[in-house]
């Protein structure tokens, strides 16, 4: 057994675990990421693709923007599309000069793993049997396996930022932690497809065969997602079906064509809003998925793992820099107050445009009238814009 020291132990090299010790460095407090995936399959795992401007901002802000601000495309509003017409949501013109930036979350992730290498620090990809102990105590542990070597780490604080699958969120006994859960009877099939976008915006098209996002990547690259069954097998969707149910669910008749191109990526996606509370047990602090879940429609994921982790640095920093304690006693409160409103929306943009199995009439008539007065009423069109620009942090 080797044994290793550090200020914060960080399970899993996501968007939370690799921000966090990114934010970390910045003021000189020592990290040290375990991931048990490789660096090649985090780097290539096609996710979430909408930043927030304040997501944005912080990643400008410490210094790890530069590709982002060149490759990332700016977008000020979306499209909305039901009953055969698109309604645009302006954002700026909205929320008060707010919009958001498409960037995949891979590269978030490929452009964090570039600084953490760059700056010499600790990333071990392709750990495993991590396991955390003592977090009740002021000497949690994390031991873990790389290679043929067995490892513990001796920490002052554990970040569980390990994604809902993850160990750390199981390691707090079940009389500590309150869970709120919803599954929704359906999943996204998505693809990426070598096709240029012929659309500028984001299309959330609500259709009675199901619900449709267009989005894209690059000027290269389309992203589109279908509503299908929650046990859909990927194998019933060849390329062609998947082009069709896309074509129906998000062509109008004003002559817009969805541009077909080669399949690079297709997978379905269950969903789910989930939240574990409180998000702290003893030393142990959980972060991003480690915490909670939301259903992607509202594209707030990835943007509350990097609302945690802007918490979590800063208590962290108040910890080790001035012996705060107070900052790391308010995480979970602080982080659950914005959770709370993603979980929200997330919940509420979901309900509005997918088809429920078994809805009738008046259900249906329900979304529709909730549509039309999204599109319709500029205060209802603003609520919906704050809340996907991302509401300021407090
Ligand atoms: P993750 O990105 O899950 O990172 C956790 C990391 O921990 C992973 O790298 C994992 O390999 C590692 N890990 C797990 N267990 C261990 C262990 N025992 N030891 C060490 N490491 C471990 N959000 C959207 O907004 N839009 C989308 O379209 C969208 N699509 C998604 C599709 C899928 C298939 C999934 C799973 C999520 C999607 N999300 C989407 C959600 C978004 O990607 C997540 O919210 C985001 O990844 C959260 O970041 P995170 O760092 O908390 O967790
Ligand atoms: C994307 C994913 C989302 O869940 C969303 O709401 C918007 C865009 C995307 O992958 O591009």
């Amino acid at each position: 057994m080797r044994k290793l020291r550090t200020q914060v132990g960080i399970v899993g090299a996501g968007p939370a675990g690799l921000l966090l010790a990114h934010l970390l460095h910045l003021e000189a407090i020592d990290s040290v990421v375990l991931e048990s995936r490789s660096r090649d399959y985090v780097e290539r795992r096609v996710r979430a693709g909408v930043l927030e401007q304040g997501s944005v901002e912080l990643l400008n802000e410490s210094g790890v923007g530069e590709r982002m601000r060149r490759e990332g495309l700016v977008h000020h509003g979306i499209e909305v599309r039901f009953g055969g017409a698109g309604h645009r949501i302006d954002f700026p013109e909205l929320t008060g000069g707010r919009s958001i930036t498409v960037y995949g979350q891979q590269e978030v992730v490929k452009d964090l793993v570039a600084a953490r290498i760059a700056a010499g620090c600790e990333l071990r990809f392709g750990v495993g049997d991590v396991a955390v102990h003592d977090v009740e105590s002021d000497a949690p542990r994390i031991s873990f396996r790389d290679g043929a070597d067995e490892f513990e780490l001796a920490c002052d604080v554990v970040a569980g930022c390990d994604g809902f699958h993850g160990i750390c969120r199981q390691a707090i006994p079940t009389a500590n932690l309150s869970v709120f859960e919803r599954v929704y009877p359906f999943a996204w099939l998505g693809i990426l497809a070598a096709a240029p976008p012929t659309h500028d915006e984001l299309i959330y098209a609500y259709h009675e065969r199901g619900f449709a996002l267009y989005s894209m990547r690059s000027p290269e690259i389309t992203r589109l997602y279908i509503q299908v069954a929650p046990d859909e097998d990927i194998a019933d969707w060849p390329d062609e079906r998947i082009w069709q149910e896309l074509h129906a669910r998000l062509e109008t008749s004003d002559g817009w064509k969805l541009r077909e191109g080669p399949v690079l990526e297709k997978g379905v996606t269950g969903m789910r809003s989930f939240v574990a509370e409180p998000m702290q047990y003893g030393r142990l602090y959980l972060a991003g998925d480690a915490a909670h879940i939301v259903p992607p429609t509202g594209a707030k994921g990835m943007n509350l793992a990097i609302a945690d982790v802007r918490v979590l640095a800063g208590a962290l920093i108040g910890f080790f820099k001035a012996r705060r304690t107070d900052l790391l006693e308010a995480y979970s409160a602080t982080c659950l107050k914005r959770v709370w409103r993603a979980e929200h929306f997330s919940w509420w943009m979901t309900s509005m445009l997918h088809r429920f199995p078994g809805d009738d009439g008046f259900q249906q008539r329900l979304q529709r009238s909730q549509l039309d007065y999204v599109v319709s009423s500029r205060v209802a069109a603003a609520s919906l814009a704050e809340n996907y620009v991302g509401l300021p942090f407090a």
